[in-house]
């Protein structure tokens, strides 16, 4: 099965054709425009920015995506475009794209769950079983899912606040390290001392399983504003500081979440996936990656360009519920909130933001 995935929720334009090899899939092209410069001087995204870039990128990025791939329209088996959650300007874009390529073309298209491509990029990249425990980090969410299937997905712990992602952008908006944040934060925390301040872990040794981030960010305005003006080794350490409480936080849930899992699933052969833009930072992984061998899991985490947004996860989630699901109708609406687990109960400030996955 070969389709072409589209993705403009919320800022990168992206166009990528994904093959089902086997178990896992084969990413045969995997093109983003990243509007990054776009938006950097206004240190976030700007949604009517965002939307006019996605309309004048997304027609060249797929030709160029169909192009890398060898592929012409009569190879094609589908079209996979997100759907949401993502800011409403971009998602029409992509839909309103994608249904016109089914109309002219006559192949089939479906609109997907963003979150469901990070959930399901372990199944392109590692051909992964059924079922797992997700850890979705990224500039919007922050929550443990129980993946059970193509379109199963049970939510078990999430943000009551700021996601993960958004605390790192925060963060590194008050140091002043440009957007986005992670990498940045992560770049200057390798230059400090990850002890020098002692950042509040908020609901850590309690038995609750969600997070909470906003106490962190008052702390590190706080510490900013007492320090100032801040030189490059007061930032760095206020970075080493931030990230070293992230990892604490994370190791606290995660070991929860692991035991929680075991009760209900047994102990054997377990994978904790990491995704979203989050599971790219490295000194994230490399904790994860301790915990899981203690505790006898393996952890998968895609490879970078792959936990950030990209096409090939919108493609590969649409080669997954092909197996479970009709396409989508013409009467497709683009969502800007959408959650994976339509069942979860919402919690008090949760997802306040809810335009970034
Ligand atoms: O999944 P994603 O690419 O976009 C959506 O949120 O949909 O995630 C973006 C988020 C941003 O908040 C960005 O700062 C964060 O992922 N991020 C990182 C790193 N790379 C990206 N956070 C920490 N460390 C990184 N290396
Ligand atoms: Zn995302």
């Amino acid at each position: 099965m070969l389709v072409l995935g589209i993705e403009t929720s919320c800022d990168e334009t992206a166009a990528a054709v994904v093959q089902r090899t086997g178990k896992g899939g084969s990413i045969l092209s995997n093109c983003i425009h990243s509007q990054i410069a776009e938006h950097a001087a206004f240190g976030g995204v700007v949604p009517e920015i965002a939307a006019r870039s996605h309309l004048a990128r997304l027609d060249g990025l797929i030709t160029q995506a169909m192009e890398e791939a060898d592929c012409n329209w009569s190879g094609l088996d589908a079209i996979a475009v997100t759907a949401g959650p993502g800011l409403v300007g971009g998602l029409l874009t992509g839909v309103m794209t994608a249904k016109a390529l089914s109309a002219s073309t006559g192949l089939p298209f479906f609109g997907i769950n963003h979150l469901e491509g990070h959930a399901l990029t372990p199944r392109l990249t590692n051909a992964l079983e059924f079922p797992y425990l997700l850890l979705l980090v990224s500039g919007g969410h922050t929550q443990f899912v129980e993946v059970r299937d193509a379109g199963e997905y049970r939510r078990l712990a999430t943000t009551i606040d700021d996601a993960l992602g958004e605390a790192f952008d925060k963060t590194a908006k008050l140091l002043s390290l440009g957007y986005p944040g992670g990498p940045q934060v992560e770049q200057a925390a390798k230059e400090g001392n990850p002890r020098r301040f002692d950042f509040p872990r908020p609901l850590s040794g309690k038995e609750e399983t969600n997070f909470s981030f906003s106490g962190l960010k008052t702390a590190i305005r706080q510490t900013a504003n007492k320090l100032a003006p801040l030189s490059n080794h007061d930032a760095a350490d206020i970075c080493a500081s931030f990230q070293q409480a992230i990892i604490d936080i994370l190791l606290d849930r995660t070991a929860k979440m692991i035991r929680q899992f075991d009760n209900v699933h047994g102990k054997h052969d377990r994978t904790l996936v990491i995704a979203g833009g989050v599971a790219a930072n490295k000194a994230i992984r490399l904790a994860l990656e301790q915990l899981t061998d203690e505790h006898g899991w393996s952890l998968v985490a895609p490879p970078p360009q792959l936990c950030t947004d990209n096409a090939a996860m919108i493609a590969w989630a649409a080669i997954e519920r092909s197996d479970r699901f009709s396409p989508s109708g013409f009467d497709l609406a683009p969502r800007s909130r959408w959650p994976l687990d339509e069942d979860a109960a919402g919690l008090i400030g949760s997802g306040k933001r809810g335009v970034k996955a």
